[in-house]
This record gives structure tokens, sequence and C-alpha cells, in this order.
């Protein structure tokens, strides 16, 4: 695998906090049709998640989030993740992921950082976090002057957002976590996690109003 951005339009974000959730979870998300999924590191059973989602899910692509120090990122590898996203980046945690062998998506939201990591040979970079920074108008004003670069906005983005950055020519996926609202989680509703997941899929891009 080589791309992260293109593995799917949509790439879902869970934040899991019961291990039991994790293989349902996935199979809910492959069933609506988002195969490529993202397990942040920010709670105890994220770990675990990744191994379980990895040897009982083959149809999933699952690669871990919020990777923040090469330690992590070594960690997520050796779980099982085949593929690595960081909110941001430094040099040594670069580094650390590029040693994995896996694809990753550091993430950056200004014009400066995207052009220091196409410095370092990485054109494919989480636009994080994608609302606050300036949404899908900001982001498609990066796409004259940065034309190496292709982005996986992420952060505040809903359905409906999400139909203007898959619109724009530097976007390969969008990634959130709207539709894996805690109602449906937390009652373990897999067949409304599977239903959302299946409208996200289906979003078509629609040019901003
Ligand atoms: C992330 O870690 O990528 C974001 O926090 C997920 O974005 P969302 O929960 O705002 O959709």
């Amino acid at each position: 695998m080589t791309s992260v951005l293109d593995l799917a339009r949509v790439l879902p974000v869970v934040v899991l906090e019961d291990v039991a959730d994790a293989v349902p979870l996935a199979r809910a998300l492959v069933a609506g049709g988002l195969p490529a999924i993202e397990v942040t590191l920010r709670t105890p059973a994220a770990t675990a998640a990744i191994e379980r989602i990895a040897a009982a899910v083959p149809e999933a692509v699952v690669g871990a989030g919020t990777v923040l120090s090469p330690r992590q990122a070594r960690a997520a590898a050796d779980a099982g993740a085949r593929f690595l996203v960081s909110p941001g980046w430094t040099p040594r945690l670069l580094d650390a992921m590029a040693a994995t062998g896996l694809p990753f998506l550091p993430g950056a939201s200004t014009a400066s950082e995207v052009m220091a990591l196409l410095e370092r040979g990485v054109g494919e970079v989480k636009f994080f976090p994608a609302e606050a920074a300036g949404g899908a108008a900001y982001l498609a004003s990066l796409a004259g002057p940065l034309p190496g670069a292709r982005f996986c906005p992420t952060g505040g983005i809903d359905a409906g957002r999400a139909r203007a950055y898959l619109a724009l020519p530097n976007v390969g996926c969008v990634g959130g976590s709207w539709m894996l609202p805690r109602s449906a989680v937390g009652a373990k509703d897999w067949p409304a996690v599977e239903r959302l997941a299946r409208a996200a899929a289906e979003l078509t891009p629609a040019a901003a109003p």
C-alpha cells in the first residue's frame, strides 16, 4: 500500500473506550462501505483494538491515529496497523514513521508546514484541525501554490461539510468521527453505525455554497 489517501473517500476516526467494541465496530464500518479505519491512540484500549481488528476483520485496513511519538509509531506497527496518522509532526516523528515502512499522514495546517514536509519528500498530509483552521475555503487556497500536496482534512467535519472538501482537487479523502456518534457507539448500536457509514461512503462532492 502506498497511499493512505486512496484507500477510501472517507476515513472514520475511532476513539475506542472498550476493546470489546473493536471488532463489531470495524465490521459495521466495513459493511457500510468504509474499509479504512483510523483507531486513535488516545485510550488504553487502542493498541489491543488495532490487534483485534487486524486479526479478525481482514476486509478492514486498520491504521493508528494520534501517533505522537516514535515509540507509539513502532508499537502501532507491531500491533498490525497498516498506516499511521498524526495531528502534526516533528523531524524525529517523521523519521520514526518512515522507518516503520508503513504509509503515513503527518498533520499540518499552514503553507510553511506543508512546504517543510514537501522538502522532506512527504506530499500526503492530514489537514488538521480542518474546520478550525479555515475549512474547505482555506484548503482550496493551498491548491494553487502547493500542487505537490494532497490532503485528508480532519477535525470538526460532519457529513454536510465533508462534501465541500471532497470537491477539492487537493483532497484524497476526508476524516472524521461523525459516523460514530456516542449515541450509537455507547449503545453498541452497530446497525446504526453501519447506516451512518453507508451514508458517509455515498457522499457526493458538492462545491461549498
Ligand atoms: C482527529 O483526531 O483526527 C480528530 O479529532 C477527529 O476529528 P473529529 O472527531 O472532529 O471528526
